[in-house]
């Protein structure tokens, strides 16, 4: 039998988080999200995701200050390389990079792969933009010193509850693909790399970027029904709807919905994104009744990181800045107590050798 997709087949027993698809909740480390998203920085749920996997792992205040300085090793051996990684794609400059970094194991290679997309992708947008870069200030929090390095102010909230929604969702392709580099045994920095190519796609971490497009067409056209009806009717996948593991609303999107709600000047937006939202539901469940296509996490991604600052071509490389810690934490995982992963593959001969 092929499993395409994968689809309910268990390749890994992990402590690290659990996606209760019908129930429509989301653990991680034994907390449900809501009592870390909004409750807990960054840092300190890295940490959490972190316990018991790297060797002289600090205290939770001991490593955020490691993070810290982290960030600004990571300035130091990037910068002279800015400007010709500013010349990609943002996202793809953060790959490249955060190639540039040690293939290790330890905390000091999990530091530096923590830090370097905050880094990275903060400096890029700003020569992409004509602006100088700004050096990372390490005694500050690791979304504080984001939004600063981003020249912005305000929504330094806002990032850290994104950075900490996103930092781990059990097996999605990225981990998947992050620990099935990590089991044979490659450095962090291997797994990073393979995480953040899987992310890149947008029926994974690239929907966001579509979803403040999508949001931007319906506003011009005026009529969100019919826009969103001609487009399911053209066979689009509306972005921002439907999961392959949860049936209900993802959990996730409300706490996104709630850190959005609490930035200032964004009450207009979301108003008119919760109207989107409703009726896209409602074309949804009319064009596939059978099918439960629920609002994901990557709705109200879109409205947050616009409002925090981010331009749209940015907002996948932010996604994996936070989901980064999830992939460290899962490739040490791996390594640690798996093993390699070998799945097989079912020949099909040409049709003449079958005849
Ligand atoms: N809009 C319209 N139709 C949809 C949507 C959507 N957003 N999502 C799924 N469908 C339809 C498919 O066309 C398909 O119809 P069919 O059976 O008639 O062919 C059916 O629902 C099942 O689709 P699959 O792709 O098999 O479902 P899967 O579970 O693999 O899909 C996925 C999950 C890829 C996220 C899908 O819902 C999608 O493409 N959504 C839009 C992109 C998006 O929002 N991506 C971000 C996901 S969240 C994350 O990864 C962080």
């Amino acid at each position: 039998m092929v499993h395409n997709g994968l689809d309910d087949v268990v390749v890994a027993e992990t402590v690290l988080s659990d996606v209760d698809g019908a129930a429509g909740r989301l653990t991680i480390r034994g907390f449900a999200l809501e009592q870390l998203a909004g409750q807990r920085s960054f840092e300190a749920v890295a940490h959490l995701l972190f316990e018991g996997f790297l060797p002289a792992l600090p205290g939770p205040d001991a490593f955020a200050r490691q993070l810290g300085e982290a960030r600004r090793a990571v300035w130091h051996r990037v910068e002279p390389l800015l400007p010709a990684l500013a010349t990609r794609p943002v996202y793809d400059g953060m790959r490249v990079g955060t190639a540039l970094l040690d293939d290790g194991t330890d905390l000091a290679s999990a530091l530096a792969l923590l830090a370097a997309p905050a880094v990275l992708v903060p400096a890029l947008l700003r020569l992409q933009a004509g602006e100088a870069p700004i050096a990372p200030e390490p005694g500050l929090g690791h979304a504080a010193d984001v939004v600063r390095m981003l020249g912005k102010s305000g929504g330094e909230a806002a990032l850290d509850c994104y950075l900490v929604t996103v930092c781990d969702h059990g097996l999605n392709a990225s981990t998947f693909a992050a620990r099935v580099v990590a089991s044979t045994q490659a450095g962090l920095a291997s797994s990073v790399l393979a995480g953040m190519g899987a992310l890149k796609g947008p029926l994974h971490g690239g929907a966001p970027g579509p979803v403040l497009a999508m949001l931007d067409a319906i506003a011009a056209a005026g009529d969100a029904e019919a826009w969103l009806r001609a487009a399911v009717d053209d066979g689009e996948r509306l972005m921002g709807f439907g999961h392959r593991i949860y049936r209900t609303r993802d959990p996730r999107a409300d706490a996104l919905k709630a850190a959005v709600r609490a930035l200032p000047r964004t009450a207009g937006r979301v108003a008119f994104a919760e109207q989107v939202e409703a009726t896209a539901l409602a074309v949804l469940r009319q064009h596939k009744p059978g099918r439960v296509l629920e609002t994901n996490v990557e709705f109200y991604t879109a409205l947050l990181l616009e409002a925090v600052g981010f331009p749209a071509d940015a907002f996948t490389a932010v996604f994996a800045m936070g989901r980064v810690a999830g992939w460290i934490a899962h490739a040490r995982e791996q390594a640690l107590t798996g093993r390699l992963i070998r799945p097989q593959s079912r020949y099909v001969p040409p049709a003449s050798a079958a005849a």
